[in-house]
């Protein structure tokens, strides 16, 4: 492959795509202004690099709820792998494996759990769960993703409803015909606007709120992040309510659209959580510039979304092991720059 940033992926895999497909991955809601700024954000922010530090070698390793992970990078939650790819997530928790990370597996994904374990028994794996409208569904999947020994949840908690993706309404998104949601063995309904609006609109359970946290956590013993938080005091809420990671995320601009970029809340979200557990980062994150960018405004480590579809779609695991290894890169030439030796010692200071 000769690409050789993040941010070359997109245009290739765009001739590799299925228009439809290429649309979904690619969307945000309405006027798409949250996902440009995502990456606008992370432009603004400046490295105040130090020099004559003396550093030879670096350390890209970091810990995350008792994961060692090879760098503070992982893979986001996104549904739907076999649109981009025929092997789907088993390619993308091969690639996360190979690279010492970890996978999280959207709740819809093509693969089933089971599927995704087989295909990499000693992979990290994160499972990412809605609640279902049909309490005993949620309990299924749960009990589901523990029995394939994922070893943390990712409590999506910014979908009340699914945002308004303009071209999926117009191209009537859903599933091909070859493609089911593995977990459920079902498929997205055919309807007059995007399938998937009417999937989330009929199946997940819309009104949740602070007591569908504390039943997640009575029914299970795996550590539960709470993904799509961007306000501080959500943040400051999810902590008191046992929340073992806050995730900050606006869902890849595809909610809310005009929510904050999320490397502008990181800080005053960093601030209220006070180390209290890790913060996960997404929206955005392209280059190693980013990655450090985030870690020293406070995030333990970031997670990739469409890069890694669009780096399958490319080549399937290939593709997204060879974007997780130029991420690597840039990070490594990030932090030497900086005059940096070890991921976990960036601190504020260096963003200004
Ligand atoms: C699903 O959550 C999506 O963002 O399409």
């Amino acid at each position: 492959m000769d690409i050789i940033n993040l941010l070359e992926l997109e245009a290739a895999a765009q001739n590799k795509l299925e228009q439809t497909a290429f649309d979904y991955y690619v969307s945000g809601a309405e006027d798409e202004v949250t996902l440009r700024d995502n990456r606008a954000a992370f432009s603004r922010l400046k490295l105040h690099y130090r020099v004559l530090r003396g550093f030879t070698t670096r350390s890209l390793e970091t810990e995350l709820l008792g994961h060692k992970l090879s760098m503070p990078v992982l893979i986001a939650p996104s549904a739907f792998h076999g649109l981009a790819h025929p092997d789907a997530e088993l390619a993308t928790i091969r690639a996360a494996h190979a690279a010492g990370t970890i996978m999280t597996l959207s709740t819809t994904s093509n693969m089933s759990l089971e599927q995704v374990r087989n295909a990499s028994p000693d992979a990290m794996l994160w499972f990412q769960v809605y609640l279902y409208k049909d309490q005993s569904v949620s309990l299924e999947m749960i009990r589901r993703a523990e029995a394939v020994g994922a070893s943390a949840l990712v409590l999506t908690v910014d979908t009340p409803m699914l945002g308004r993706r303009e071209r999926d309404i117009r191209n009537h998104f859903k599933l091909p015909d070859h493609l089911r949601i593995g977990n459920l063995m079902t498929t997205l309904p055919s309807v007059d606007g995007s399938g998937l609006g009417a999937f989330v609109r009929d199946n997940f359970k819309l009104e949740i709120g602070w007591d569908d946290v504390a039943w997640l956590r009575s029914v299970t013993n795996l550590p539960i992040l709470l993904k799509g938080v961007c306000h501080p005091e959500d943040a400051r809420l999810g902590v008191e309510h046992g929340a073992a990671g806050i995730w900050v995320s606006n869902h890849g601009g595809r909610q809310l659209d005009s929510s904050p970029a999320t490397i502008d809340v990181l800080p005053r979200i960093a601030d209220v959580v006070a180390g209290a557990v890790p913060i996960v980062l997404d929206g955005g994150v392209r280059r190693g510039t980013d990655v450090v960018k985030a870690l020293a405004l406070g995030a333990t480590a970031v997670a990739l979304g469409r890069p890694v579809l669009w780096a399958l779609a490319l080549d399937g695991q290939a593709g997204v092991t060879h974007a997780l290894e130029l991420l690597r890169a840039e990070v490594d030439a990030t932090l030497a720059l900086c005059g940096y030796d070890d991921v976990r010692r960036v601190s504020r200071e260096l963003v200004g």
